[in-house]
């Protein structure tokens, strides 16, 4: 049997997963769900009709679900699910005035996914991102290191693009890093990164790099200002296909995630962006990385706060 990965929420986010998942090709089926009559389906066709011009197999099937959890049997199987379901952003909004209103949206998802794909590792996107990761850990009562939360692909992706411009040179050429939460207490670690193998602060100045650790932290808020309408997709889903492509592929690979934390860099029992390295059960090992005495104060301080809003969320 292929491997099949749902996405939940045909919006922006989830409608452009669902294309990059499909042109992996690497995959039997994506299925793209959405609770709007029709939209599912009319994307999935659209996406299977771009098949012979891109030259993909993969076969994307649009399912409507109900409120009873109509529908939702079309995922049974999933290797892999992808929740994005959800409201984004408008200007002027954080990610946590979205708390409420999202977390009833993912706690029914998340009991669909449990009752229906009861073997999947799920990777969350809806925001607030560390809050909705937790949520759905509970609701869906999975292993912890089978649910993960996607944003510091996202973020050390934003950061990469701003420091390769700043420098003048290729995104190929930096390594940058970003861990902590998605949203104000995210911790960019400029000591892990390097511009062609030479230390960040051999490139730019102190201002320069603290300018661009700024517009990393708002880089959402940027693209939501401009679009006015909405957030920020592109970026955002090839990082959550990239992440369900290493599932899929048992890959191994060390990537920023949004993992549980249990002990390590002296935190425990709280859901933050970390190194971890992914394969087919989800997070195998969170890979904690060398950090300056100020990175490390940041990271245990994004716990403390996600930690208090996580409490939260188990009473919405
Ligand atoms: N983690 C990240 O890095 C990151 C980045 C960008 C956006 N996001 C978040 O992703 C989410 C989706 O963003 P978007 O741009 O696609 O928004 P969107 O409004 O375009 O799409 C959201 C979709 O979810 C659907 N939906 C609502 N309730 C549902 C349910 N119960 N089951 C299935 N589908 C349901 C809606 O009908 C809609 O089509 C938002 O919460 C946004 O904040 C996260």
């Amino acid at each position: 049997m292929g491997k099949k990965v749902t996405v939940v929420g045909a919006g922006f986010y989830g409608s452009t997963t669902a294309q990059r998942l499909a042109e992996y090709d690497i995959f039997e089926t994506v299925v793209l769900t959405d609770i709007i009559e029709g939209k599912p389906a009319g994307l999935a066709l659209d996406i299977n009709q771009s098949r012979p011009i891109e030259g993909f197999e993969t076969r994307v099937v649009g399912v409507t679900t109900g409120a009873g959890g109509e529908g939702y049997e079309a995922i049974e199987g999933s290797d892999v699910v992808v929740v994005t379901a959800g409201l984004p952003r408008k200007p002027g909004m954080s990610r946590m005035d979205l708390l409420e209103v999202n977390a009833k949206i993912v706690r029914q998802v998340a009991e669909n996914v449990a009752k229906y794909a009861p073997n999947a590792v799920v990777i969350v996107v809806s925001n607030p991102l560390d809050e909705m990761t937790a949520l759905t850990q509970l609701a869906t009562g999975f292993p912890r290191h089978r649910v993960l939360g996607q944003a510091g692909i996202l973020d050390t992706a934003r950061f990469t693009t701003f420091v390769a411009e700043a420098a003048g040179v290729p995104v190929r050429s930096v390594r940058t890093l970003t861990l902590g939460s998605h949203g104000d207490t995210m911790v960019p670690v400029p000591s892990q990164c390097t511009v062609d193998g030479k230390p960040l602060s051999a490139v730019l100045d102190e201002t320069a790099i603290e300018q661009l650790v700024q517009r990393t932290r708002n880089g959402g808020a940027e693209i939501v200002g401009l679009l006015k309408t909405g957030s920020a997709y592109y970026a955002p889903s090839a990082a959550a296909a990239r992440m369900a492509r290493a599932v899929a592929e048992n890959s191994g690979a060390v990537l920023p995630v949004c993992a549980w934390v249990d002990g390590e860099y002296g935190i425990s029992g709280v859901y933050l962006g970390v190194q971890a390295e992914i394969g087919a059960t989800g997070v195998q090992r969170v890979v904690e990385t060398p950090l300056t005495e100020t990175e490390l104060a940041a990271l245990r301080e994004a716990a403390e706060a996600v930690r208090a809003k996580q409490a939260d969320v188990t009473n919405l």
